[in-house]
């Protein structure tokens, strides 16, 4: 068994605790005195980036499987949700199996891959794949792979856990619909207050959300679906943290710095996230609490609640990131081991940094390199 002292972040504060690692699982763990760990050190459970674009089939120049990976663990992320709009798209039972493949091969990070449905064929075809989620694009994005309304109750009566871009309107229909026939809706990137407030009066155990970092800390103008809102929205997306809002997700959307210059749509989040989610912690605008649900305990929730194995307490999977806050740093994209390195986060500083990052029991990130041997699963079934 493998043993260390470290602090580890709770949603109650920082825990100093022994912990000791055996066959890729938490085997023991016992609270000691402060004095016995490193003060500046903290561990964070299971960091899951439940929204990234590894594009990769024909768009290998934005990122691939395994660039996006690398940024992934070196972000602390120790396993990510792919979404579908790849070209060719990931919707059909195919090409499903081809991005399994892929990401079985190359990436060095742990997985779930969701599959797209915007037409009847690729309706037809999510009958017969076991994907997370099924991704339905009601509104603008990347890719043109926008379902028709009319088809909408359709795709909810697959009763399939669906993640849903949409603007309000689109929102509104899908909750009627999640309710309609009992099936899971995670509504992607909530961006203004008013769909805080939609979703807030709606929502019941088969609705969850999420908002990005950009949509937390930015306003003005970049690029990005949905649009960067008003302080005011941000304000409302802040105090809905961990409540009406579940989760933090990067919509780690890389493109060239080419086509970034020409309006594309995106954000190249995945390093970010966790360094900015801890700054926040650190400078008191969220508590321990807001921290621990939305960057692991409603991850966990959400994927337990589809008999994934997820979460490190109790016998479970030990993964997790050890971060510095003793290294504060500025952030800059030409850094980043994603290929896209562009940023509307580049020049902001931050409170801590990516030490380590363990998937089911061994570093796969560490001194700033990708450790050999490191190689991504598919998140199974308990
Ligand atoms: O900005 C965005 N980029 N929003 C999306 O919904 C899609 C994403 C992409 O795939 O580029
Ligand atoms: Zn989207
Ligand atoms: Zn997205």
């Amino acid at each position: 068994m493998e043993c260390f002292n470290i602090n580890i972040i709770t949603s109650k504060g920082m825990l100093p605790v022994r912990l000791g690692i055996k066959g890729g699982r938490m085997a023991s763990f016992s609270t000691i005195g402060a004095a016995d760990v490193k003060p500046s050190l903290a561990l964070i459970p299971s960091v899951i980036d439940m929204h990234v674009h590894f594009r990769d089939f024909d768009q290998r120049n934005k990122e691939t499987v395994a660039s996006g990976s690398k940024a992934a663990l070196a972000g602390g992320i120790s396993a990510v949700c792919d979404m579908p709009n790849t070209i060719p798209p990931v919707a059909d039972k195919k090409t499903y199996l081809r991005r399994q493949d892929l990401f079985s091969k190359d990436s060095v990070c742990d997985y779930l891959i969701n599959f797209c449905v915007f037409d009847e064929y690729s309706m037809s075809q999510a009958a017969s794949v076991d994907p997370f989620f099924i991704k339905v694009y009601l509104d603008e994005t990347t890719g043109s792979y926008i379902l028709d309304e009319a088809l909408l109750e359709k795709v909810f009566m697959l009763q399939k856990p669906i993640a849903l871009h949409a603007d309000h309107s689109g929102m509104r229909k899908a909750i009627k619909f999640s309710k309609k026939y009992s099936t899971p809706l995670h509504i992607c990137h909530v961006s203004t207050k008013d769909e805080v407030m939609l979703i807030g009066k709606h929502k019941d155990n088969n609705i969850t959300c999420e908002v990005t970092p950009h949509h937390l800390f930015l306003s003005g103008i970049y690029d990005v679906k949905p649009a960067l809102c008003t302080k005011n929205d941000r304000d409302a997306l802040w105090a809905a943290l961990g409540g009406v809002i579940d989760i933090v997700a990067s919509d780690h959307a890389p493109h060239t710095s080419d086509e970034k210059e020409k309006g594309a749509y995106g954000v190249s989040g995945i390093e970010a996230m966790l360094p900015l989610m801890l700054t926040a912690l650190n400078r008191g605008q969220i508590s321990y609490e807001t921290f621990y649900r939305c960057m692991h305990a409603n991850q966990k929730r959400i994927l337990h609640a589809r008999g994934r194995d997820f979460g490190m307490d109790g016998g479970s999977r030990a993964d997790f990131t050890i971060v510095d806050f003793g290294d504060s740093y500025t952030i800059d994209a030409k850094n980043f081991y994603s290929k896209a390195k562009h940023s509307p986060f580049d020049g902001m500083s931050v409170d801590a940094k990516v030490v380590e990052t363990w998937v089911r029991g061994m570093p796969f990130f560490k001194d700033g390199e990708v450790v050999s041997g490191a190689r991504g699963k598919e998140i199974g079934r308990k």
